[in-house]
């Protein structure tokens, strides 16, 4: 990135943090939710961020005074109402699999309706931007569930009409993941010599899709919707430097 990019950067930043907004994020603790914690932590943007999960983690280095932790019961969303008040901006980076969920209910009840119910309560509460990380693969028309799950929730997130929604659209995230998961790494090896081979076309570091994330949000815009493929995201991090 030359000078004068990374000094248009930091215009937007200062401008962003002018407006003295506030944020919450759900999925912090996750891959690509402690990479936008990270990312938020260094561009400061916002004046609080509230972390809402079903656990308190320690979060090292402290990332800043702004940043506070609640607990929430996701199977009981309208009981904590007030965690997602005053946030004009929500991130979305939550996500599981059939395996940890306990199968197909489980897992349509994580990535489909906490998704939906917190984008709902978001939205009645203030959030203007709403910006989630979903999959390159979103089809609402797949046979396959994970596929049609994420492309239900972009279907339904579109509908509800935020000022600004933001999507970001991985194909494999690549991050030294902190649990294991066997079809994930069965899936990497599989895909390693097309990572290889394109290595902006199919997979993207979570710390890319985190700052990516802080980067839209601070990029000014009339777009409703903004929608970014796994190049995309590579592209704004090409552009406008790694956040994290
Ligand atoms: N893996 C891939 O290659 C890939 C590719 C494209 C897109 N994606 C999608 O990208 C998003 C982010 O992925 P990631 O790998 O960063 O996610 P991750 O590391 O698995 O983190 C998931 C987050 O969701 C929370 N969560 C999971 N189950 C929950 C439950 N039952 N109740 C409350 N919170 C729950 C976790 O909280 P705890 O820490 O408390 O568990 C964590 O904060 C997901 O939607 C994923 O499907 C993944």
């Amino acid at each position: 990135m030359d000078k004068r990019m990374s000094e248009e950067y930091e215009d937007k930043v200062k401008e962003y943090k002018n407006m003295g907004k506030s944020a919450f994020i759900i999925g912090y603790t996750g891959e690509c939710g402690k990479e936008l914690v990270k990312a938020l932590s260094k561009n400061r943007i916002f004046n609080k961020v509230v972390l809402i999960g079903r656990r308190k983690v320690d979060i090292t280095p402290d990332p800043g005074p702004e940043f506070e932790q609640k607990v929430v019961d996701y199977d009981k969303l309208d009981d904590y109402t007030e965690a997602f008040q005053g946030a004009q901006v929500g991130y979305c980076c939550l996500g599981t699999t059939k395996a940890k969920a306990g199968g197909k209910e489980g897992f349509v009840k994580v990535d489909r309706d906490y998704v939906l119910k917190t984008a709902e309560i978001a939205k009645s509460s203030g959030c203007q931007h709403f910006s989630i990380v979903t999959a390159s693969t979103a089809d609402k028309n797949s046979m396959f569930l994970y596929i049609k799950t994420k492309g239900e929730v972009e279907d339904a997130l579109k509908k509800m009409s935020f000022d600004k929604l933001s999507i970001f659209k991985p194909g494999f995230l690549l991050c030294d993941r902190s649990e294991r998961r066997l079809g994930e790494r069965i899936g990497q090896a599989f895909m390693k010599p097309i990572i290889l081979m394109f290595p902006t076309y199919s997979a993207a570091s979570t710390a890319y899709v985190g700052g990516a994330m802080v980067i839209d949000t601070v990029t000014p815009g009339d777009e409703k919707l903004r929608t970014y493929s796994n190049e995309q995201i590579h592209g704004l991090i090409k552009q406008n430097g790694k956040q994290n």
